[in-house]
């Protein structure tokens, strides 16, 4: 480790700094000789420093000081990086290194849906990233789904954030998807605001921080070994699944767990 710090030259590090700058408290880089972002394909060069192995070790986290940061975080880069942000910032706090290293930045792609193009829910996007980050291969799934399923359920934006939000005491709608498409368009109808509303905005900047926030929820209840997985697909599709998807359907030749009366006619064999 000694021989790395000093083999990382000025150079070197400023190299790579201008892609973390935002970021990696210079101090924290140095100090460790790990700079996550240096190592091509999982193996570091020399004078390079490897990645610490996933998953990251998670502390137990605030969900309501997330909610809070998540609203105020999509502000400033949108619903994925809100999300994210509100999240590894809060283990940054909690934990520093090596959550200090990652670009929060490197989430703005997934705003509406993916720059707009209105698939998954940027902050589902960003939350899901941030348990992936901290959760092992035989968890992040299970947690994910859940997280999934929740948010097609649950109706947004909750009310937590009215003490501080722009907009208190919005119209709650649970739109049945994980789309941005749905979400965000299904709402605009209920509510009679135009997409690119300040009141469509604040109700996405709320519902980053709800989604970050119930992310948390799920992440404590693993780390107590409390977890309990509750989703289950309604009646109005779940049937088509059995049909329609997974290895032991009688067609397997469907993609997904979404709820599929949104965009079919059920049919008749
Ligand atoms: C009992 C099994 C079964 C169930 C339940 C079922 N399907 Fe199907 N589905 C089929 C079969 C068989 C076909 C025809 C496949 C083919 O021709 O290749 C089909 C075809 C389809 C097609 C292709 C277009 C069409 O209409 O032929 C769509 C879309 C579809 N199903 C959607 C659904 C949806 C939505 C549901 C739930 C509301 C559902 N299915 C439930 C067996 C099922
Ligand atoms: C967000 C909209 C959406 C959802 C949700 C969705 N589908 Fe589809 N599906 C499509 C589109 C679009 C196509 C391609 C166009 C088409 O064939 O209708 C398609 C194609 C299909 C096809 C092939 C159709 C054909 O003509 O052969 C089947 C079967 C199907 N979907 C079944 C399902 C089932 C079962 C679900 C639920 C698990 C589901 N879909 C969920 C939009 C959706």
């Amino acid at each position: 480790m000694e021989e790395e710090k000093k083999g990382l030259s000025r150079r070197e590090f400023l190299k790579v700094g201008a892609v973390a700058a935002g970021v990696i408290a210079a101090g924290e880089v140095l100090g460790t000789g790990s700079l996550n972002l240096l190592s091509r394909g999982g193996k570091a060069s020399a004078g390079e420093a490897a990645a610490p192995a996933w998953p990251w070790p998670y502390k137990k986290l605030d969900p309501e000081a997330v909610q809070k940061a998540g609203y105020n975080a999509y502000y400033e880069g949108g619903c994925m990086y809100g999300a994210a942000k509100a999240i590894i910032v809060a283990l940054q706090t909690q934990a520093g290194y090596p959550f200090t290293t990652i670009p929060i930045d490197i989430f703005r792609y997934g705003e509406g849906g993916m720059v707009g193009w209105g698939t998954v829910c940027g902050a589902l996007n960003g939350s899901a990233a941030a348990i992936t980050l901290v959760s092992g291969k035989a968890d992040y799934g299970k947690l994910v789904n859940e997280l999934m399923g929740w948010y097609t359920q649950e109706p947004f934006p909750s009310k937590k954030h009215d003490q501080y939000a722009k907009f208190p005491g919005q119209v709650q709608n649970a739109c049945g998807s994980p789309l941005c498409h749905v979400s965000v368009t299904e709402w605009c109808k209920k509510s009679g605001a135009k997409v690119t509303d300040p009141e469509r905005l604040d109700r996405c900047a709320k519902l980053t921080g709800d989604v970050a926030a119930r992310a948390v929820e799920l992440l404590n209840a693993q780390a107590d070994g409390k977890f309990a997985a509750g989703y289950k697909p309604s009646d109005l599709f779940g049937g088509c699944m059995g049909c329609h998807v997974g290895k032991t359907s009688a067609l397997n030749n469907v993609q997904g767990k979404m709820n599929c009366v949104q965009c079919h006619e059920p049919h008749k064999l």
